[in-house]
């Protein structure tokens, strides 16, 4: 905890709502853990809301002022609803995403991404209600192919990206994830890292595998192996109850995260963290969906699910056994939520943001 938060106890979080449904998934996410601080003995919140996204850039020039990149570097955690509007962009056309530009300023190079199917939820993989599907990918998210954001070269006759991984940012996401099996195995879970690369082609994910050869040998009691990407992408759709946690470069990462959020019923459900050594970015993997922003249409489970993961984190960082409780807590209350017949206007059903939130809250307690 930072040194205002050890004297009152109580973490420190920077809340920023973003645009669209942000802001409409980031209230409800918020009242669960204002319920949470009522009913957990030793666990506290402060919240501290600032604006970024594509709002903030039409009001100031700016996707987040530095007050709110300070504000978010002085904070226990960060708490993210979505960014950007297709319709507000720079002057070369790209989007406004201060949530991309957070993953650089604080290296957050590992993108969390779990997929876990809540009993209930219709998944379109066959057997998936028998089996289920638990797992978690972990997207490289600071370089890879996306080293090469900006940096790209056109002629009239080609282009060009360049993907770079280096040892540093490798080793240390490779560490992260065997802990991560660690821990998930000492849950009860199988703990086992596959390692999803494109090593039959070329040499960089070779180079990787020795690393990744050098790294498991600190953590005899995971399982690991590897896959080709494509292979594994026919694998999350036969068979995603046989993978655990999973690992691979930025750009894979970002298709077959969204291949994930598809397996276990859609955006709506799926949470993620982004997270760094010293600083970790919550937000649910959705974007600000302008079809349906201000229609009170909007899922808020992925929010409220992210800000467990959020909890879980602190936990894990602060030796804090009341978050993790907590977090454990905000999880079952969405499966009981579920289990009681919740159909989101998301897949055909009549729940909106406002019904979803009231059956979690209710089976919060
Ligand atoms: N992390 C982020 O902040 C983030 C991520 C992705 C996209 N974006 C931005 O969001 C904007 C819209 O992007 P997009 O349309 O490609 O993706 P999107 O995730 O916003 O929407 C895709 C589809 O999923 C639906 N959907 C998404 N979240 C939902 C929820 N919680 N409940 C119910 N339905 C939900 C939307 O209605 C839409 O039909 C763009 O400006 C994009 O740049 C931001």
């Amino acid at each position: 905890m930072s040194a205002s938060t050890s004297a009152n106890s109580s973490f420190h979080i920077a809340v920023l709502p973003g645009d669209g449904i942000g802001h409409e998934v980031t209230a409800p996410a918020l009242d669960v853990l204002r319920r949470i601080e009522q009913t957990t003995p030793g666990l506290g919140f402060r919240f501290s809301q600032a604006p970024a996204g594509a709002e903030e850039y039409k009001a100031t020039g700016k996707s987040m002022s530095e007050q709110t990149i300070k504000l978010c570097g002085a904070a226990d955690a960060i708490f993210l609803g979505a960014c950007g509007l297709p319709s507000v962009r720079y002057p070369d056309n790209t989007e406004i995403m201060p949530q991309v530009e957070l993953r650089f300023i604080y290296d957050l190079y590992a993108g969390v991404r779990p997929a876990r199917l809540i009993p209930g939820v219709p998944s379109p993989i066959v057997g998936a209600d028998r089996h289920g599907i638990d797992f978690v990918l972990v997207r490289e998210s600071t370089e890879g192919l996306f080293a090469s954001m900006g940096k790209g070269v056109t002629t009239h006759d080609e282009a060009r990206e360049t993907l770079v991984v280096t040892r540093k940012t490798t080793e240390r996401l490779f560490d992260f994830c065997l802990r991560l099996a660690q821990r998930r195995k000492a849950r009860g879970k199988p703990g086992r890292l596959t390692l999803v690369d494109k090593a039959n082609v070329f040499k960089a994910f070779n180079w990787q595998r020795d690393i990744f050869n050098e790294r498991k040998r600190a953590f005899a009691e995971v399982q690991t192996d590897m896959l080709y990407v494509d292979a594994c992408a026919a694998m999350m759709v036969k068979k995603p109850w046989d993978f655990d946690v999973m690992v691979m470069e930025n750009m894979f990462g970002d298709i077959l995260s969204d291949l994930a959020a598809g397996l276990i019923g859609g955006l709506g459900i799926a949470p993620s963290a982004d997270i760094g050594d010293t600083h970790a970015v919550f937000q649910p993997c959705h974007g600000t969906a302008p079809d349906i922003m201000g229609k009170a249409q909007a899922n808020p489970t992925a929010m409220i699910l992210s800000a467990a993961m959020m909890l879980d984190w602190l936990a894990d960082k602060h030796d804090h056994q009341p978050a993790a409780d907590a977090a454990l807590r905000i999880e079952q209350a969405v499966d009981k939520a579920y289990a009681s017949g919740l159909k989101p206007m998301e897949y055909g059903g009549n729940d909106g943001t406002a019904a979803i939130s009231k059956a979690v809250m209710t089976a919060l307690g």
